[in-house]
């Protein structure tokens, strides 16, 4: 058999995942991966539904897919993810997208091989969400995007509702991975030769919280830490209200936890926190990082998600967010502006935001962050850095391109061989999004 697959993805990380999981199902099935939608036999659309723009770039894709649908009609069309977790858009595919072959939902991926075949035995179009999951599905095979990184996941769903948030619905409760199947997981992907795992979840910091579990998020890293190896240990994200002691001394111990971490601040006003429901204060936010700090001798890397323009925030409330970002100087952050989702509490607060206030409050965050951004990159010029190489750089073929410990993105020359070793590069130059650097050392023989 020569059939060929093509997945594209909208969203987080945890999305990337499943299409890699996605990917290992169906070439175990025996087909193979294309960059061209137009000869691909299965087509599937992984989407997000975190913000508006999300939903309309998804039926934008739809829509171009109906052509080379109606051209080829042997062709399987399938639509999965957080977006199909919400009636609405099931009712919207029924009608208005009718030819589409196949909708599944964020609990059903282990069930793709099954969906395909029966839609390939019967030609028949097949609809399977579960609301709820039923049960964690161990040992499904993934298609790793660079053999020498790793996505894990910990825990599944979100039992936190921030206010504005839709992934509690799409997603379901939380619950998390027994720890032998994590260490398993991880001690195999090891000996494939992965040398960095990011390990995954809404809120990693309540790992093992719901199911009354002995060992938390900390021992965990802990055990990670002894994987013969493995280099670097990532997480991706934490919420700062169960961010432990213990975990800040992980950053101690364990010299594979990467320096860096992720903490979603998403606003700088004690006000906006308690009404988008994040139950942590500015003030304890800023006590964690400076916890952080001290645990590291200031060397920890700090990269946030800030929403602007939260129903009800007002020049003060925002201008708190500002000064909450000058005082952290962040390494880099991820900011939205506020995307009513239907069916969450604060799309119904009767304070909205005008559209032009949001955007302009956005352009000012962006300002602080910039600046906040090109000073902690300065701070690298003529540091030794160790790079994880990644493969050439997008822009231009003929350097390499990696990530620091802290997350930087660094190019530099290099050889083809240096590609997925952690090599040490001397940093010659910083720009605010990136660094340029010439690599001093590396070893061959690893
Ligand atoms: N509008 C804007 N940003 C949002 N996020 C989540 N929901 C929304 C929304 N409705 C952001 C948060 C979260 C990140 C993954 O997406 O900052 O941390
Ligand atoms: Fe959404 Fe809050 Fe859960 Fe993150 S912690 S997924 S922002 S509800």
């Amino acid at each position: 058999m020569n059939k060929l697959y093509h997945i594209m993805t909208f969203g987080c990380q945890m999305n990337e995942h499943d299409s890699e999981i996605m990917a290992g199902m169906l070439e175990e099935m025996g087909y193979s991966e294309t960059q061209k939608r137009a000869e691909a036999d299965i087509i599937l659309i992984n989407t997000c539904s975190i913000r508006e723009n999300a939903d309309k770039r998804f039926f934008g894709s739809l829509g171009q897919l109906k052509r080379l649908h109606r051209e080829k009609p042997e062709m399987i069309v399938g639509v999965c993810g957080c977006m199909m977790q919400q009636q609405h858009i099931i009712d919207a595919i029924r009608k208005k997208y009718s030819w589409v072959d196949l909708v599944f939902g964020t609990h059903n991926i282990h069930e793709l091989p099954e969906l395909v075949t029966g839609i390939l035995n019967e030609r028949q179009k097949v609809v399977s969400v579960w609301s709820e999951h039923r049960g964690i599905f161990e040992g499904l095979p993934s298609k790793r995007r660079y053999p020498f990184k790793a996505f894990v996941n910990i825990t599944y769903g979100c039992n936190n509702f921030c206010t504005y948030c839709i992934v509690p619905y799409t997603r379901g409760r939380e619950r998390s991975r027994l720890p032998e199947d994590i260490l398993k997981e991880v001690r195999e992907l090891a000996a494939d030769g992965v040398k960095e795992v990011m390990l995954l979840g809404q809120n990693v910091n309540s790992y093992g919280l719901a199911d009354g579990f002995e060992m938390d998020f900390a021992d965990l890293i802990y055990a990670i830490n002894k994987i013969e190896g493995i280099e670097r240990i990532r997480f991706m994200t934490s919420h700062p209200k169960d961010l432990s002691d213990k975990l800040i001394g992980a950053y101690r111990d364990c010299e594979k936890l990467a320096c860096h971490i992720h903490l979603p601040v998403q606003a700088g006003s004690n006000r906006v926190l308690k009404r988008m429901n994040r139950k942590y204060t500015r003030e304890s936010y800023l006590e964690l990082i400076r916890k952080l700090r001290e645990a590291t001798d200031g060397q920890i890397a700090i990269t946030t998600d800030i929403i602007v323009g939260f129903p009800g925030e007002t020049e003060e409330d925002f201008e708190e967010t500002l000064s909450l970002m000058a005082e952290v100087q962040y390494d880099s952050a991820f900011t939205f502006l506020y995307s009513p989702r239907p069916g969450t509490p604060a799309a119904e607060y009767d304070d909205q935001i005008p559209e032009e206030v949001k955007h302009e409050r956005f352009n000012r965050m962006r300002e602080v962050l910039d600046a906040g951004m090109a000073d902690n990159n300065a701070v690298y010029e003529g540091r030794i850095e160790k790079v994880l190489v990644e493969g050439p750089s997008r822009k231009n073929k003929k350097t390499l391109t990696g990530r620091t410990e802290s997350m930087k993105i660094v190019n530099f020359a290099g050889t083809p061989e240096m590609v997925g070793r952690i090599v040490k590069v001397k940093i010659t130059e910083a720009k605010t999004y990136s660094l340029e650097g010439e690599v001093t050392e590396w070893d061959t023989h690893r």
